[in-house]
């Protein structure tokens, strides 16, 4: 997720129960091959903690998603995805994101360029049932056809952005054109899925493959545990993991991201437990790390800060 799965945090969920493969923040194949290099680059920078993990990239130059095709593999991610399905309006008035899902000519350029560029890489596509309506029968029918090694497919149409519920049933439909037409390509369903119970129901009532997480990461860093009950956290160990995110974001990113963006984090890690509204108002007011220790500090005795 943009501006939020970047280098530190999944170097923390990575200290968690993580998930069975991380995805890079998407990551504009023009950019990467351009005088952007130096701006985008450090999106597809990772850890060995966090293998095995797929670069995603976005575009709709053929010619650029080779180069940064070529890339990846020369920086040895264990997969490559391309994404089609970013509803987002400067995205799609590129001509890319969901905008595939209108051009096939286009789209099986870019497939064919990012085949070529990545060489062996396993390649993903992660899109929606479709753009401005459900087409998800002659949409997934197209892409199996194109001998992709696995689908990540939203239930939800670009239009719908996140909103309402996403269609599991379509979910399920591509399910049953894959078994038809490519077998071997792995189905990952994606949309609204908060725990691995809910996970586990989506493979049994309709056939994916596996899952794909991502808002629910906020609701619960420790999402990714592999248990049906769910386990309560204590503030504690709240605290301890933003502490230890906002001492990396400082590290790793210095001054060249807004601070800003450690704001959703915040809100995220500080909620739900006794006296965390009145703390967070107080951290949603720090500009740095220093900061946002010295609050933590004060609030918590019972913390050892190494
Ligand atoms: C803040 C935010 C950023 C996102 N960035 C990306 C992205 O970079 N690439 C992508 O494929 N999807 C992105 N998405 C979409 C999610 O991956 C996912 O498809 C969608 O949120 C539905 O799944 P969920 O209910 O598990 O979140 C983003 C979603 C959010 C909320």
């Amino acid at each position: 997720m943009e501006n939020v799965t970047d280098f530190v945090f999944r170097e923390i969920v990575s200290g968690l129960p993580k998930p069975d493969v991380f995805f890079t923040e998407f990551t504009n194949a023009e950019a990467l091959t351009s005088e952007g290099y130096v701006a985008t680059i450090g999106k597809l920078k990772y850890s060995e903690n966090q293998r095995p993990i797929v670069a995603q990239i976005w575009g709709r130059s053929p010619e650029a998603l080779y180069k940064a095709a070529r890339l990846v593999q020369e920086m040895e991610f264990d997969g490559i995805d391309i994404n089609m399905g970013c509803p987002d309006k400067t995205v799609i008035k590129m001509g890319a994101g969901s905008a595939h899902i209108n051009n096939r000519t286009l789209t099986k350029e870019v497939i064919e360029a990012v085949k070529a560029g990545a060489n062996n890489l396993p390649l993903s596509i992660k899109t929606r049932i479709g753009f401005h309506q459900d087409i998800t029968e002659e949409w997934t029918t197209f892409l199996f056809e194109q001998k992709i090694n696995a689908l990540i497919i939203h239930g939800r149409i670009a239009q719908q952005m996140s909103k309402g519920q996403a269609n599991w049933q379509q979910v399920g439909h591509a399910v049953k054109i894959k078994n038809k037409i490519s077998p071997e390509t792995i189905l990952i369903g994606n949309g609204d899925i908060k725990s691995f119970t809910e996970a586990h129901e989506m493979h049994k009532n309709h056939g994916v493959d596996g899952v794909m997480i991502g808002r629910g990461i906020f609701l619960n860093p420790w999402v990714f545990e592999k248990t049906l009950d769910i386990k309560l956290h204590q503030k504690e160990e709240y605290i301890e993991l933003l502490l230890k995110h906002v001492r990396l974001y400082t590290e790793i990113w210095g001054d060249t991201k807004n601070f800003d963006v450690m704001k959703k984090f915040i809100k995220m890690y500080i909620k739900d437990f006794g006296g965390a509204n009145q703390l967070r108002q107080n951290l949603m007011e720090t500009k740095n790390s220093d900061q946002v220790e010295e609050i933590l500090l004060r609030s918590s005795q019972t913390l050892t800060l190494s």
